[in-house]
């Protein structure tokens, strides 16, 4: 796509803007990913040189939160590559991100109000929403409700932002587009915890069942906690290191209670409810971004 090749000279621009070697050379550290939200954003308001920069600005701003987030994750792996806390260190991390995100907040600034008030008000939604996380962690979450509300901060709100923008940039309808961009970002999010049980380390770029190591109760495991017979069990191996025998019963079990399938289930309901939202749009790429995300290889 080569108006994403677009979206990264973009970005390169802003970085140089900086006047700062450091910065380009850890920009040059990043690997950028499917870029789904600048995906959206271009099929939503077209490829201009506004909504070209709308892409720099919102993937800068999740490349930031993507830096913070190692850091405060302890990671030391981005798709696949060593993560800049881990090349370099936690402060080059975090200063880095705060580069990049004050940058993005500097040319988000001369864009339309709305456009703006949308992009940054999903930031703070996307800070609460890693707090949220973190707290999350603390203890065996047993809760859909709060899963559902920290996932919405964390991820949804800013791929809801994107589609919302894009479509004020060029007046289309932006409740519409937010509905579409709300509900294929929580359906992401669903299917991000899932391949996390059901792929393998080499694919994933991380070690598998990670997030149940982490302490993450996702979608699979409120599920399995519901409906698994040994309820002790499932809660004493939470955020314990696994051995091959434990990763393969929370895997089997997630079978046999139909968790897993189930999971992938609502995550096929969200990506509906975010198709049926644009309907009437008779835009058949919005169909298509949503399906090349939920089918994904489980
Ligand atoms: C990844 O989650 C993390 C996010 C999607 C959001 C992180 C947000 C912040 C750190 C706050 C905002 C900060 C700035 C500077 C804008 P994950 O850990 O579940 O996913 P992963 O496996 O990809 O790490
Ligand atoms: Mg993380």
């Amino acid at each position: 796509m080569i108006e994403l090749e677009k979206v990264k000279a973009q970005i390169h621009t802003f970085v140089q803007e900086c006047n700062d070697k450091k910065c380009l050379e850890l920009l040059d550290k990043l690997s950028t990913g499917k870029m789904l939200r600048s995906k959206l954003v271009l099929k939503i308001a077209g490829v201009s040189e506004e909504s070209i920069k709308l892409c720099a600005v919102i993937e800068m701003i999740h490349a930031a939160s993507l830096l913070h987030d190692d850091v405060i994750d302890e990671s030391d792996t981005r798709r696949g590559k060593p993560s800049v806390n881990a090349l370099y260190d936690n402060k080059t991390a975090i200063m880095f991100g705060d580069v990049l995100y004050s940058k993005a907040f500097t040319e988000l600034a001369k864009m339309p109000t709305q456009v703006a008030t949308t992009v940054s008000s999903a930031v703070t939604l996307l800070s609460i929403g890693e707090m949220l996380d973190v707290d999350l962690t603390e203890e065996f979450n047993t809760s859909y409700e709060k899963y559902l509300d920290m996932i919405y901060k964390k991820t949804a709100s800013l791929i809801e932002a994107s589609a919302k923008a894009a479509a004020l940039l060029v007046n289309k309808d932006a409740q519409k587009f937010a509905l579409y961009g709300k509900n294929l970002g929580l359906a992401f999010q669903m299917i991000d915890d899932i391949l996390d049980i059901t792929q393998d380390s080499q694919t994933l770029g991380k070690p598998a069942l990670l997030d149940f190591v982490e302490g993450k109760v996702t979608i699979p495991y409120l599920l399995l906690h519901e409906r698994v017979e040994d309820k002790e069990k499932l809660e004493q191996l939470y955020k314990k290191e696994l051995t091959i025998e434990q990763s393969s019963w929370i895997k089997e079990q997630m079978k046999a209670t139909k968790a897993l399938d189930d999971s992938i289930k609502q995550a096929k309901t969200l990506g509906l409810e975010a198709i049926k939202a644009v309907e009437n749009e008779k835009d058949d790429s919005l169909v298509q971004i949503m399906k090349a995300m939920i089918e994904r290889e489980f």
